[in-house]
């Protein structure tokens, strides 16, 4: 039975409607309830490193205004220093994986940058086979389990799919390093490649030879694009040479790159409240350039990008569109429909997400 699209929409609403995720750091998912539950487990096991912090202290329940300055210590100094064992990474992201689920997302692109820990015996490959094992199981589950009734829709088991990134500080090698893991694990889940972390550091033209490599063979690009307002056009120039499929939060233009980037159609990954809360945009949602990009014909995917960070879950981030820029129900649906097309996930789950948005004609 066709659901009508001229539902009003409402929080519930959207909570219930199966959704796209396709920008979301696993570490920066995690909840600080859960990385509170790591933290208490770990002092009771007397593995707490010395002075550090409970979660709820160090990063207060409700504090969402990190800026770009205090945002990726976040990561370096704190939560990779809770989540550095085998335990830790597969407890937070399974419940990464359970969070998004109980939002109504079907279909999760889930990234993250290979990371070491030597003294707990942890490599880039087995940090992502880590990774990869906690997604297989999660997705074995989601497809054995009964879906719930409840919601007004017909909905879909969550399938979840991996993104390996690249951060702005790796040398050449390391970036080459990340691809060939995601070539190693293809076969496992992964499905593309991001450039990521601090938009101040690095010089994205030593990752030519990585992307290309990527490219060649197959890998999604994913890239963050114009995050800061030092990027240079030298910059913007050599990552749009990367070829990349889709690129993220893109807000810092210069003159003739919305054409460019409208006549390539690329995917565009866009995060309303990371941009709002980080002040990387000047004012509210309502100056968000989504406003700019949403009739230019790219496929647009409504990102949280670090909903631990930022708390508003990917509903919420449909709730804020439909309310700022005055979006119907059918709208959001569009929407929904456009991110399928730029997914990574092959033409089989393509079939899945289509299908299941055919029920909102
Ligand atoms: P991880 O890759 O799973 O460890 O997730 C955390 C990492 O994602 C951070 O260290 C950053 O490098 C990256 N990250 C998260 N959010 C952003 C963002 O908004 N811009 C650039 N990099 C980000
Ligand atoms: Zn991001």
């Amino acid at each position: 039975m066709a659901v009508p699209s001229d539902k009003p929409v409402t929080l519930s609403l959207l909570r219930d409607l199966p959704k796209i995720e396709l920008h979301a750091h696993l570490s920066g998912s995690i909840s600080r309830q859960c990385l509170h539950e790591i933290w208490l487990r770990k002092r009771e096991e007397g593995k707490l490193p010395s002075n550090l912090e409970d979660p709820l202290l160090a990063i207060p329940p409700g504090k969402v205004d990190y800026d770009l300055k205090t945002f990726f210590p976040l990561f370096s100094n704190y939560i990779y220093h809770l989540c550095f064992d085998a335990s830790s990474i597969e407890y937070s992201t399974r419940r990464v994986l359970e969070d998004f689920r109980d939002d109504g997302v079907v279909y999760l692109e889930l990234r993250t940058t290979p990371r070491t820990s030597p003294e707990h015996g942890i490599s880039k490959e087995s940090y992502v086979q880590l990774v990869l094992s906690t997604i297989d199981a999660f997705n074995q589950e989601q497809a054995s389990s009964k879906q719930s009734n409840e919601s007004p829709f017909k909905s879909s088991p969550m399938k979840t799919y991996l993104i390996l990134s690249i951060d702005r500080r790796n040398t050449a090698a390391e970036a080459m390093e990340v691809v060939d893991l995601a070539l190693r694990y293809q076969h496992r889940g992964v499905v593309g490649v991001d450039l990521c972390g601090d938009p101040s550091k690095g010089d994205v033209a030593i990752f030519g030879p990585a992307f290309e490599k990527a490219d060649d063979y197959d890998l999604g690009i994913t890239l963050h694009f114009a995050e800061s307002e030092s990027v240079t056009e030298k910059e913007l120039q050599t990552l749009l040479s990367f070829d990349p499929h889709r690129i993220g939060h893109v807000i810092h233009l210069p003159e003739g790159y919305r054409e460019e980037i409208a006549v390539r159609k690329l995917g565009l990954e866009l995060c309303l409240s990371c941009n709002v809360h980080a002040k990387m945009i000047t004012g509210g949602v309502e100056n968000h350039h989504f406003g700019y990009w949403k009739n230019k014909g790219c496929p647009i995917a409504l990102s949280t990008d670090d909903v631990g960070v930022f708390c508003s879950p990917l509903s919420n981030e449909y709730f804020l569109a439909a309310s700022h820029f005055n979006l119907s129900f059918a709208e959001i649906v569009q929407l929904c429909k456009g991110a399928v097309e730029v997914i990574f996930g092959g033409d089989e789950e393509k079939d899945r997400l289509r299908s299941l948005y055919k029920q909102f004609s």
